[in-house]
């Protein structure tokens, strides 16, 4: 079988219902539809307190209340979760925190119940990924904001349906990725946009962790998705970081993505020596790649390096690199090397080099007094006290209902989730067809041209 470079055209593939079948059914690019508006610009109303409503309360949904705790103005009001015995665990725990207890939902119609309520402004979901698109339309269209656990779409359809609802029903619907606000991340962030590491080039970025254990025996869901797809099942830890280094959907975007799987072993493997003879789960067959390795390129020309391994030994690591014509920052462990050094002076020449012979790394810590991010400086104590993933968790929910509670414009919107979102079934559309390239949708629908604010 042979396969030409072209982009494959998002066109040609057969349309089915099935999203497991076809991760990437519809054109590349659609107009928007007659009676809905961007929501580039859209300003959440001002509030003084924001009222929540949790939907799923598994085990992310409790971690992230402990991040949610000590923001200002955050109130849960209501929890819906098909199990009764999770529910009513999550609105123990909001108590014990000594907050009001939240009202509760559970069955086969708890979320209906939750919706219907019309004291919530924001609903945070945290359940599996193949119900996060379903959950948050449903809650848009009954009214609500939404922050959104990640990936927010599984499907490029489910991508456009998130932007319609958003734009439609003019109700924004925050990814919360957290990686965004990590703290070398937003280091990085400034030092890009103090232009210290020059015009920016490339970059590269990766989610690893070794899930093996977990998904064997703790998520079922998240296993089966290792059954039915073969992708970069989680991208947008790594790619939403780049995104802001870049400016994707604000000056640059994402074009084109060639995809490719390395073997698919490991998750075998672990099972077969850990799982007895007879054990229904013996007969899976696992189809995603252990290691899958993606490049994407931006109508600026740069090129990034994306990376999805969750099957295999190795400690866990978020590779977060960016290079520009002046030196590169990478992370895990951080470090940074630049060529015009605004911080140490000095200036390593390259080949012959100047007042500066070290052609090596160095720590971060020298630099953090000029390009620590002020979110950092200003609630790096409280955000680290808060416990979640290094304090990040706290920085996203803090954002978000800081946005809420101002009445401005959210870091990151419906156009952001679906961007960093696509490249899981991009990735899968571009491995299955012997690793084309594959388009890109401008979500933005020409929005992405002007420079407009994301994280402060
Ligand atoms: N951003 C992060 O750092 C981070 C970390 C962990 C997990 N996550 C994400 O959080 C999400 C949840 O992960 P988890 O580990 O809590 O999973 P989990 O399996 O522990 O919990 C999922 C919960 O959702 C409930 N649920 C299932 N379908 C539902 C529906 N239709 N309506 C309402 N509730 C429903 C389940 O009963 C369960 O209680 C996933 O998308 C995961 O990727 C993100």
């Amino acid at each position: 079988m042979t396969h030409d470079l072209d982009p494959i055209d998002q066109t040609a593939v057969t349309s089915t219902p099935d999203p497991n079948a076809d991760p990437a059914s519809t054109p590349a690019d659609r107009s928007r539809p007659v009676g809905q508006a961007s929501v580039a610009d859209l300003a959440f109303e001002p509030r003084r307190q924001v009222r929540i409503g949790l939907i799923g309360a598994g085990g992310r949904q409790g971690g992230l209340m402990s991040s949610l705790a000590p923001v200002p103005g955050a109130e849960v009001v209501a929890v819906a979760d098909p199990r009764t015995e999770a529910a009513t665990e999550l609105s123990g725990l909001i108590a014990h925190q000594g907050k009001p207890r939240p009202d509760t939902y559970a069955g086969a119609d708890a979320v209906d119940r939750l919706l219907a309520r019309d004291d919530i402004d924001l609903v945070l979901i945290a359940t599996p990924w193949p119900t996060h698109t379903p959950l948050a339309v449903r809650a848009m269209r009954a009214g609500k904001h939404v922050g959104l656990e990640v990936p927010a779409a599984i499907t490029i359809d489910e991508c456009w349906e998130l932007v319609d609802t958003s734009e439609q029903t003019q109700r924004h619907c925050v990814m919360l990725e957290n990686c965004c606000y990590g703290r070398t991340e937003l280091f990085a962030l400034q030092l890009v946009r103090a232009g210290a590491l020059g015009e920016l080039l490339h970059a590269e970025c990766s989610y690893t962790h070794d899930l093996r254990a977990m998904l064997i025996n703790d998520q079922p869901w998240r296993r089966q998705m290792h059954i039915d797809h073969d992708r970069n099942l989680y991208p947008t830890h790594g790619l939403g970081p780049v995104a802001s280094y870049f400016g994707i959907n604000r000056g640059d975007r994402f074009t084109k993505i060639v995809s490719m799987g390395s073997p698919n072993i490991g998750l075998r493997q672990w099972r077969d020596a850990n799982v007895p003879a007879g054990d229904p789960r013996r007969d899976e067959v696992y189809q995603c790649a252990d290691i899958n390795t993606s490049l994407i390129q931006t109508a600026a020309g740069r090129s990034i390096v994306l990376q999805h391994q969750v099957v295999g030994p190795r400690p866990y690591d978020r590779r977060n690199q960016v290079v520009g014509t002046n030196g590169i920052f990478t992370d895990y462990p951080p470090r940074i090397f630049l060529e015009h050094d605004p911080v140490l002076g000095g200036i390593y020449g390259g080949q012959g080099a100047i007042d500066a012979p070290e052609e090596d790394y160095r720590d971060i810590d020298e630099y953090l007094p000029a390009f620590e991010h002020p979110l950092w400086r200003q609630e790096g104590d409280r955000a680290v006290a808060s416990g979640g993933h290094g304090g990040m968790d706290y920085l996203v929910l803090l954002r978000l209902i800081q946005t809420m509670r101002d009445g401005t414009v959210p870091d990151m919107d419906v156009y952001d989730a679906a961007a960093w979102s696509a490249p899981g079934p991009l990735s899968e559309l571009s491995v299955s067809n012997g690793n084309a390239p594959v388009e890109f949708g401008d979500f933005t629908r020409g929005d992405w041209k002007r420079n407009r604010p994301g994280i402060p």
